[in-house]
């Protein structure tokens, strides 16, 4: 049954019961149908409510029928019958309304939802807009400034948000179901004018709805540059504003209609699928139980402060140790600092602060942690450090607490090989800001016991990190497959471009900075350093370009001296391109005997992501990573690859397999040894397959 019928007294309970998410599949929506019309046939009844069974209301449409023959009924002819009862029927939200629940939602005379409730009108994330009477509703329950930055955003509203703006007309604290009954007992007995919003006007506020579309159009250029839907989301409502409903409402599912099939859509809805699919072990099942989580972290530096609030930011108390109090003061003022800057910027308030400063409290020994159930080390990148740190770890922890480190590129075999717990060794590698960034590389080294792997899943989970589990190579799978795009980026230099015109076209692609202004934000020391420990080992006979050592040696830093591979004016971080970099430049390709040459954009393109993506098939084959949706979850989190374009294997797919493997082979007759092709690149290639089952 995936819409039960039941009665409390004259109120008739519409359960949609379709799990995991209540999504509104096509039996759904006929349910919805069938129970109301039966609702407003007997006469016994004087009132609907309409509930999710389970701990939410309904997570919008079933995003897998997308792409497949529509089946009626359709999900606003449902929305419609409820709307155009006579009898007044009353959503009861808990957990989440979202797309097409909220839809549903807007449909009914009224709305009460528990305290935790969440409403909002996702599409845009998948690449639609809202398609059965979100767009042409919310504005007129919400207002239209609330309602286009809901609908633009794509982002959720909590209930006491949402009450605020009156799309939840009560936020009902104890039984929903007995709550929301009472309230549609009420609206009978006070004989409440039933409020369909089709027939309510849009409130502007005051203000010119030119000014605020331009302005939200301006601000979805910028926040989701390169992506359509929220600029249709935008003409949609400014149909909403200039048509009767429905007119507006036709528009709304002819532009739905274009976009559903769209390239962009496709890509969206597989990165959404993708992300899912990350989550997912072939030898890990809900039987294996993740064990309980406090935490302590190693090292206050740049990570180890910002490894620390992301426990403080999900509400969790957190240990600091660090080699000396002087260290540990200074992280803990590094933590005070950046908390003090969100304050100003207005992302947390004062109390915020100071809750989440108190969940972080310092450690002065190795006993002091020593019950904590899992434990990040982000002390410095060497391996006897390293080591050291984890033999003390091993004496000092709890049995069965998670041993794991930070590393970005030492062995985590050899770093848990120090103690006499390997199984309880992982790698956790966050990415620079640790705070900020969302991908969480779950690095499973050769003797990682399951449960440590579902543990460091659900720590993922509860610090809001997307976590994607990997094996153990040189740089893991993010920055491993990166640094062959930084590595090309590099040679075109060297060839004949120049680091702006490289770094636009990257942006112009989709990324959020080319490789040479991020080089600049990271430092250029932090590479160059990381080019000297792989001096002793780097094969002679492998192109290497100096270039960026001679930046380096020109005292040039990047961004916090002013001067990288571009220059920065005093307080600005735009970067501006400068004849002194060029000069370096121009130099190092005649110091290596290169004649320059113009280099096309699309040339650009093909080096810096084939490269990558080679290197990718490669990663793929070895097993370091489990499917190539999940290098695109790690690129779409760990480096702002574009959503729309799916990921670097995505992409390469809608390229075409063939197409890249031609282009591979060629740069490698051209360039040498460093672009082998990937066996399993040209095997796809040859058998028409694609990476990702596009
Ligand atoms: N359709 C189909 N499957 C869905 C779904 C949907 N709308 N939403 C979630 N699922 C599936 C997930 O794929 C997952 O399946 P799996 O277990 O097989 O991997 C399962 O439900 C549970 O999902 P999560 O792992 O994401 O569970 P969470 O509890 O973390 O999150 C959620 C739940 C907040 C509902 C989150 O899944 C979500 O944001 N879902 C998408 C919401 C959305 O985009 N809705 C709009 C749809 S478009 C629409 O409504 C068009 C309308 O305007 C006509
Ligand atoms: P950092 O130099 O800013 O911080 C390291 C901190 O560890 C210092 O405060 C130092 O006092 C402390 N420390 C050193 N030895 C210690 C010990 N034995 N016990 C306790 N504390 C000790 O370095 P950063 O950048 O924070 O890097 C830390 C780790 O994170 C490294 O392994 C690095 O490779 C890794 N990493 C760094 C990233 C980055 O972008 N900076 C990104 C991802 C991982």
């Amino acid at each position: 049954m995936s819409v039960a019928y039941s009665q409390q007294g004259s109120v008739a309970v519409l359960t949609i019961d379709n799990p995991p998410v209540n999504a509104l599949s096509v039996a759904v929506r006929q349910g919805m149908i069938d129970g109301i019309e039966r609702a407003i046939a007997d006469p016994a009844v004087a009132a609907v409510v309409v509930i999710g069974k389970g701990k939410t209301f309904i997570a919008g449409a079933d995003i897998r029928e997308f792409g497949k023959p529509p089946q009626p009924p359709r999900l606003s002819v449902a929305i419609a019958a409820l709307e155009a009862s006579p009898k007044p029927v009353v959503a009861a939200i808990d957990g989440v309304a979202l797309g097409g629940g909220l839809e549903v939602a807007l449909g009914c005379h009224f709305r009460v939802a528990t305290p935790r409730a969440q409403v909002g009108l996702p599409e845009v994330k998948i690449g639609i807009v809202p398609g059965a009477g979100g767009v042409e509703r919310l504005p007129r329950v919400a207002g239209l400034e609330a309602a286009l930055k809901m609908i633009v955003s794509g982002d959720p509203a909590r209930a006491p948000q949402a009450a605020k703006l009156g799309i939840v007309d009560a936020v009902v604290e104890g039984d929903l179901l007995t709550e929301a009954v009472a309230f549609a007992q009420r609206v009978v007995a006070e004989k409440k004018p039933l409020r369909r919003l089709r027939e309510v006007p849009i409130e502007t506020g005051g203000k010119d709805w030119r000014a605020l579309l331009a302005s939200a159009r301006a601000t979805a250029a910028k926040q989701t540059r390169g992506q359509i839907s929220p600029q249709r989301a935008i003409d949609c409502i400014e149909n909403a504003l200039t048509l009767p409903f429905d007119k507006a409402f036709a528009e709304t599912a002819r532009i739905i209609g274009e976009l559903i099939p769209s390239e962009q859509a496709k890509a969206l809805r597989y990165a959404f699928f993708s992300e899912r699919e990350a989550a997912k072990l072939p030898d890990i099942d809900a039987s294996v139980q993740a064990k309980p989580l406090t935490a302590a972290v190693i090292g206050a530096g740049t990570m180890g402060a910002g490894i620390a609030m992301c426990f403080a930011d999900a509400g969790t108390p957190v240990q600091l140790l660090e080699s000396s109090a002087a260290a540990l003061d200074r992280g803990l003022a590094r933590i005070d600092g950046l908390y003090a800057e969100m304050v100003q910027k207005g992302r947390i308030t004062p109390e915020d602060k100071a809750k989440r400063v108190e969940l972080i409290a310092k450690a002065t020994s190795y006993d002091a942690i020593g019950q904590a159930d899992i434990v990040i080390e982000a002390a410095f990148e060497e391996m006897g450090v390293k080591k050291e740190v984890f033999a003390k770890l091993d004496r000092a922890m709890k049995p069965g607490a998670v041993l794991a480190t930070n590393t970005s590129t030492l062995d985590v075999n050899e770093i848990a090989s120090a103690t006499k717990r390997p199984e309880s060794v992982i790698g956790l590698h966050f990415f620079s800001p640790a705070n900020v960034m969302r991908l969480l590389e779950i690095v499973r080294g050769a003797k990682t016991a399951k449960d440590v792997v579902a543990t460091s899943q659900v720590l993922a989970r509860r610090i809001g990190k997307v976590g994607v589990v990997c094996g153990v190579c040189h740089g893991f799978v993010a920055n491993r497959s990166r640094g062959q795009l930084t590595r090309e980026a590099n040679f075109l230099v060297d060839e004949g471009a120049l680091p702006h015109q490289v770094d636009k076209v990257l942006y112009d692609f989709g990324m959020p900075m080319g490789p040479f202004a991020v080089a600049d934000l990271a430092g250029i020391d932090v590479s160059w350093r990381v080019r000297r420990s792989q001096d002793a080992t780097r094969p002679k006979d492998l192109r290497y370009s100096p270039t960026a050592d001679r930046v380096h040696d020109a005292g040039r830093l990047g961004q916090k001296t002013a001067k990288g591979w571009y220059r920065y004016e005093p307080g600005n971080r735009a970067p501006l391109p400068d004849p002194e970099v060029e000069a370096i430049i121009l130099q190092s390709s005649r110091d290596q005997g290169i004649t320059r040459r113009p280099i096309s954009d699309d040339e650009i393109l093909a080096r810096c992501l084939y490269a990558s993506i080679n290197e990718c098939a490669k990663i793929l084959e070895e097993g370091i990573a489990l499917r190539a949706s999940d290098i695109d979850v790690m690129w779409l989190y760990g480096f702002g690859f574009p959503r729309w374009r799916g990921g670097p294997m995505y992409y390469a797919d809608t390229v075409g397999v063939a197409k890249v493997y031609d282009a591979v082979r060629e740069f490698h007759r051209q360039h040498g040894k460093l672009w082998e092709p990937s066996p399993l690149l040209a095997k796809l290639a040859e058998s028409g397959k694609t990476f990702t089952g596009r």
